[in-house]
């Protein structure tokens, strides 16, 4: 990681303002943010100070948090923290070689040593003004490693002579290709295609075949049809209805008996169906069951009012009270079972305190 610090004061220019061009480009981006919000246009400027100047000088970054109305130390803060802002001079080909272990791993240390023999120390302008170079973290190109931005543009899959030939032809004024060097188009894989290769990938064909699997796997039962039935236009396949509580339905209504022909059901059996007291659930499984199988657990909810059953404080449920002892373990004496001060020793939910 590169130190952040301001170049030295005999290389600082005595002032910096924006030229006119600048200036009124510089405006435009303020006025993209709404009153009160103009600190946010700080790395635009900085940005567009550092173009024009070609690294970013103390008056700079002071005549920025002028504009902005920003205290000095956050636009600092701000220049100093991002490896974007050149804070001391720099070549006209700038060179930025990604140390990071993508490209550290594919070669980086090779490159580095070109630079070393061919620019010289890092962070270090060659005499004719040229180049510079620096060794920073990755530049998001890692399916292209090693590689190294130079000024705005990315140059990959680099090896140590195709570096040497890229500093060549930009020394010597030849146009220079940005993005992979070594022949391969963007990030393809290098060589023969190995994976993604089934043509039924991209043709559409595998477009719900998990729901045909899962048709397939699915018992088919009388009921089957109606759970499916919203299958063509629904892309989530009904769930099977079977095992699902029979629900009554209009086809033993008083209509569809007289159409079929049937007695209408007598009055005094409708009457017994709707006292509730004497009707029971219909469980899962076969209607005609008369004893649903049942679980050794009690699930049966507490009544919520004591006069409605027994009191939830006295009866003997699964949940145990907050802070007693567990079956069988000594009565603690650290007393972790006691209750706050004022409290009913036999309050629980649902019943009131004793006066
Ligand atoms: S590690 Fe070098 S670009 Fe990501």
């Amino acid at each position: 990681m590169s130190v952040r610090r301001l170049a030295p004061a005999e290389i600082q220019p005595a002032s910096f303002a924006f030229s006119e061009e600048n200036g009124r480009w510089s405006e435009g981006e303020i006025a993209k943010y709404p009153e009160g919000r103009q600190a946010s246009a700080v790395i635009p400027l900085l940005w567009q100070a550092q173009k024009q100047h070609g690294w970013l000088p103390k008056p700079a970054i002071e005549a920025v948090a002028v504009q902005l109305g920003m205290p000095i130390i956050r636009v600092m803060e701000v220049a100093t923290f991002y490896t974007m802002f050149n804070l001391e001079p720099v070549g006209r080909w700038f060179v930025q070689l990604c140390g990071t272990v993508p490209c550290h791993v594919k070669g980086a240390l090779d490159l580095k040593q070109v630079l070393l023999e061919k620019v010289g120390d890092e962070r270090h302008v060659t005499p004719d003004g040229n180049f510079s170079w620096l060794e920073v973290e990755c530049l998001g190109a890692c399916c292209n490693a090693p590689m190294v931005q130079i000024n705005d543009d990315y140059y990959e899959d680099l090896t140590p002579d195709l570096l040497i030939g890229l500093l060549d032809d930009l020394a010597a004024g030849r146009e220079v290709k940005p993005g992979p060097q070594a022949g391969r188009r963007s990030s393809e894989p290098e060589g023969e295609v190995k994976t993604l290769q089934d043509e039924a990938l991209f043709d559409g064909s595998l477009v719900g075949a998990w729901r045909k699997r899962f048709e397939a796997s699915t018992p088919k039962t009388s009921e089957a049809p109606a759970a499916t039935a919203t299958g063509d236009n629904d892309p989530k396949p009904g769930r099977p209805a079977a095992n699902r509580p029979a629900q009554s339905s209009a086809a033993d209504g008083p209509a569809q008996r007289a159409a079929d022909g049937k007695e209408p059901i007598p009055q005094a059996a409708q009457d017994r169906a709707d006292d509730s007291s004497k009707t029971s659930a219909v469980f899962p499984g076969s209607s005609s069951n008369p004893n649903p199988p049942q679980s050794s657990k009690s699930y049966v909810m507490t009544p919520s009012k004591p006069e409605d059953g027994r009191a939830a404080a006295g009866s003997l449920g699964t949940t145990p009270v907050s802070g007693a002892p567990g079956e069988g373990e000594p009565a603690r004496r650290d007393g972790s079972d006691t209750k706050p001060v004022g409290a009913d020793k036999d309050a629980s939910p649902g019943v009131a305190p004793k006066e």
